[in-house]
């Protein structure tokens, strides 16, 4: 990253990790609408496309290659499509997966907290099939811890393959690190954090829960709470307003960040971040969505508006401003994809793409 004659003009590298099914499409999209930004706020975005995912795999016989990461590590952001192909779903004994190339890429690139947050947008209140009144106004983030847990704790057949065993393993080293960004983002936002585990039952979280306690005290202004992650799954969308920022670790984060996409209406509107201590990734939390791969008519805002928070990461608030606006107004205005038309007029991928990008 370098700063132009000009201090606000901004020479940004950014690695482009289109995937698989979608992810190329929206991947498009999203980089129409920052050429459009660049343009005009006179920012130069160098794009360094590189392979991922089944993609990967078919070209070079692996979902995360060296050369892939060396792109990504020298870039200022990564903006990251889908990663997933059908082939491997039904396949338990494929021994390459698409998905492990996301998972060594969080691993190598140290993106050690996942942030997803949920909103709802104005014109799309009643596309959810949650009430108005229990969705209005939800405004939650839910960090995830990203590189620990059982996604990489050791995991094997016994027993001549008749026993299979996954570990959920964290120290408390890697769970301070992820509750510091916690507590760190509920003092820029209501000041209340909680703490989501399954402690009456699981060591590992008796360990998160322990250490959470004790950073209480560094953080005097911030009210926390501790939930069972059975019960945040049923509040979650029973009243989604109890929350502001949720942390937990790896698979419960998973598991409730996809809960939490159908309070704003569609998978295919919410963004993510993830970042650790050295180049943080951009992608939409949605999957590769292979039955619409090629059709043109996936949503691209989840991906565009992951691009915006690549801008606000790197304090170019207008600029993230500027793509939640036109965002908006594409809503408003019926400029959308078929998930979230509802009958009325669908556009294409790339007429959203279009639009977004001659709007801004
Ligand atoms: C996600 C995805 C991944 C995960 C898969 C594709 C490995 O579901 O980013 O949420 O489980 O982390
Ligand atoms: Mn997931």
């Amino acid at each position: 990253m370098a700063l132009g004659q000009n201090q606000l003009i901004m020479k940004l590298k950014i690695a482009l990790l289109a995937g698989d099914g979608i992810g190329p499409e929206v991947i498009d999209q999203a980089v129409k609408v920052c050429d459009a930004i660049a343009k005009k706020f006179k920012h130069e975005i160098q794009w360094t496309p590189a392979l991922t995912g089944a993609a990967a795999i078919d070209a070079v016989g692996e979902p995360y290659p060296d050369t892939t990461h060396e792109i990504c590590a020298a870039a200022d952001a990564v903006l990251f499509g889908a990663i997933g192909h059908p082939r491997y779903d039904n396949d338990p004994s494929a021994k390459v997966r698409p998905e492990q190339g996301l998972l060594k890429m969080r691993q190598k690139l140290g993106l050690f907290a996942n942030v997803r947050p949920t909103f709802t947008f104005p014109s799309l209140i009643d596309k959810s099939p949650l009430k108005r009144e229990r969705i209005e106004g939800t405004d939650l983030i839910i960090l995830r811890e990203l590189t620990g847990g059982v996604y990489f704790g050791e995991r094997g057949r016994k027993d001549n393959g008749n026993t299979a065993f996954d570990t959920m393993i964290y120290t408390r080293a890697e769970i301070q690190r992820l509750a510091k960004k916690g507590f760190e983002m509920a003092m820029t936002r209501s000041k209340r954090l909680c703490c989501v585990d399954k402690a009456n039952v699981l060591e590992s979280s008796r360990l998160w829960r322990e250490t959470v306690q004790a950073m209480e005290k560094d953080y005097p202004e911030v009210t926390v709470s501790y939930e069972f992650v059975d019960a945040t799954a049923m509040r979650l969308v029973q009243w989604p307003k109890a929350y502001d920022v949720i942390i937990t670790e790896n698979l419960f984060g998973d598991i409730l960040t996809d809960e939490a996409s159908v309070i704003s209406g569609s998978m295919g509107l919410m963004p993510s971040s993830s970042v650790g201590s050295k180049v943080s990734l951009y992608e939409p939390i949605h999957g590769s969505y292979p039955q619409a791969a090629g059709k043109d008519i996936a949503n691209p805002l989840a991906t565009v508006l992951s691009a915006a928070m690549l801008f606000e990461d790197l304090k170019l608030t207008e600029e993230a401003e500027a793509i939640r606006r036109v965002v908006n107004k594409s809503l408003s205005e019926g400029i959308v994809t078929e998930d979230v038309a509802d009958g009325a007029k669908a556009y294409k991928t790339s007429e959203v793409g279009d639009w977004l990008a001659k709007n801004i």
